[in-house]
C-alpha cells in the first residue's frame, strides 16, 4: 500500500493556497508575458521589429506601464528570466513595478520542448534539473507562482500513450518540487489546436490528458489546493470545417474538466492558443455562463490574446507606446469581465484577420 509522509507543513500549505486563491481571486486572470527569446522573435518579427534585449525590454515595459485600472483585471503576470531582471527606462525593476501594484509575479521554469524519440513528432518537456535550486533563487527574487508548459498534438494516433504519460509525469513533478519551494505550480498541459479534428475529438482528448495529469499529480502528493491548472479550452481543430457556437466550446470544454480536474485545485485560468483576441474572450465568456456547476475559478492566463493589439499598436515606435498600452488594458478589462460572465462582447468575434494563430506554437 502506498503510504504519504509528510510534504508539507500546514503553514506552508497555507500559504501556497493563499497566494493561488490571490492571482485567481474574482474578476482576474493572469497575464502570460513569459515568451522566450526565440517566442519573442517570432511577435516581433510580425511587426517589423528587430528581436534585440532592448526591443524585448521596450515591449514588456509596454505591458507593465499600464495603470492602476489593471489591478482589478489581473492577478498575476508570468515572467521569462531575462525579463525578472529588467527595468524600466526609469531604473525601477519590473519585479516591484508589478508587485507594487499588488499583482503577483510568476516565472516560467520549463527549458522548453524536446522531442520524444520514435514518436510521430511528440515532444516531452524539459528542465527538471536544478528546478529546485532555480525555484528557491526565483522566490528570493520576487517570484511565487511558476510555469511549466507541456504540449501534445491531437491526431490519429497522438497523443500516444506515452507522450501523455511522461508529460502527465513530468508537469507533476515539477508541481512537486515547485511547492516545496513554496512557489504555487501552474500547470500547463496543452492540445495544440493544429489539424482537423472536431470539437468531440479535442473534448475527449483533453479528458485522457487531464486525468492523467491528476493522476499523476496524487502520485506525487502534490497539494492541489496550493495549484493552478492552465488548459486549452475545448475547441475544433484549426483546419476542421464544423463551426461551433461559443455555447458549443463553453459545454464541451466545462464537460471535460469536470469530469477530470478534482475540485481542491485553486484555479483553472485558460491559455489561449492561437484563438484571436476577441474569440478567447467571448469563449472565456461563455464558459462561465455555462448552465454546469464550477467548482472552480474559470479565468485566463492569456498570451497571445492579451498582447496582439498592443503589440500591433506599437510597431517598434516611440510614440505608439501610449496606445499601445491602453489596447493592453482594454483587453484586460474585457477578459475581466468574460471571467464574470459579463462581457457583452464586440462586433469582430472570429475575426480571423487578426488571429495570431501559428501551427505548431512553441512558447
Ligand atoms: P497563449 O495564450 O498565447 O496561448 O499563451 C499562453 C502561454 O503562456 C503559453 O505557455
Amino acid at each position: 500500500m502506498t503510504h504519504q509522509f509528510t510534504a508539507l507543513t500546514e503553514a506552508q500549505k497555507k500559504e501556497l493556497h493563499e497566494t493561488a486563491m490571490r492571482i485567481v481571486s474574482p474578476g482576474k486572470g493572469i497575464l502570460a508575458a513569459d515568451e522566450s527569446v526565440g517566442s519573442m522573435a517570432k511577435r516581433l518579427a510580425q511587426v517589423g521589429v528587430e528581436n534585440t534585449e532592448e526591443n524585448r525590454r521596450q515591449f514588456r515595459q509596454i505591458l507593465f506601464n499600464a495603470d492602476d485600472r489593471i489591478i482589478s483585471c489581473i492577478g498575476g503576470v508570468i515572467f521569462f528570466h531575462e525579463t525578472l531582471y529588467q527595468h524600466s527606462d526609469g531604473g525601477v525593476s519590473f519585479v516591484k513595478m508589478i508587485r507594487d501594484r499588488g499583482i503577483l509575479v510568476g516565472i516560467k521554469v520549463d527549458k522548453g520542448v524536446v522531442p520524444l524519440a520514435g514518436t510521430c513528432g511528440e515532444t516531452t518537456t524539459q528542465g527538471l534539473d536544478g528546478l529546485s535550486e532555480r525555484c528557491a533563487q526565483y522566490k528570493k527574487d520576487g517570484a511565487s507562482f511558476a510555469k511549466w508548459r507541456c504540449v501534445m498534438k491531437i491526431g490519429d494516433a497522438n497523443p500516444s500513450k506515452l507522450a501523455i504519460s511522461e508529460n502527465a509525469n513530468v508537469l507533476a513533478r515539477c508541481a512537486s518540487i515547485c511547492q516545496q519551494q513554496g512557489m504555487v505550480p501552474i500547470i500547463e498541459p496543452e492540445l495544440l489546436p493544429d489539424g482537423e479534428h472536431d470539437l468531440k475529438r479535442c473534448q475527449y482528448i483533453t479528458e485522457k490528458v487531464l486525468t492523467a495529469v491528476y493522476q499523476a499529480m496524487s502520485d506525487h502528493h502534490v497539494y492541489l489546493e496550493g495549484t493552478l491548472l492552465k488548459p486549452n479550452m475545448v475547441t475544433p481543430g484549426h483546419g476542421c470545417s464544423k463551426k461551433y457556437s461559443p455555447e458549443d466550446v463553453a459545454m464541451a470544454t466545462l464537460t471535460a474538466l469536470r469530469r477530470t480536474v478534482p475540485p481542491a485545485v485553486a484555479g483553472v485560468a485558460f491559455l489561449s492558443g492561437g484563438q484571436s483576441e476577441e474569440e478567447a474572450s467571448v469563449h472565456l465568456n461563455a464558459i462561465n455562463n455555462c448552465p454546469l456547476a464550477k467548482p472552480w475559478t474559470l479565468t485566463f492566463s492569456f498570451g497571445r490574446a492579451l498582447q496582439a493589439s498592443a503589440l500591433r499598436a506599437w510597431r517598434g515606435h516611440k510614440e505608439n507606446e501610449k496606445a499601445a498600452t491602453e489596447q493592453f488594458i482594454r483587453r484586460a478589462e474585457v477578459n475581466s469581465l468574460a471571467c464574470r460572465g459579463k462581457y457583452k462582447g464586440a462586433d469582430n468575434y472570429a475575426d480571423s484577420a487578426h488571429g495570431v494563430y501559428g501551427s505548431c506554437y512553441s512558447y
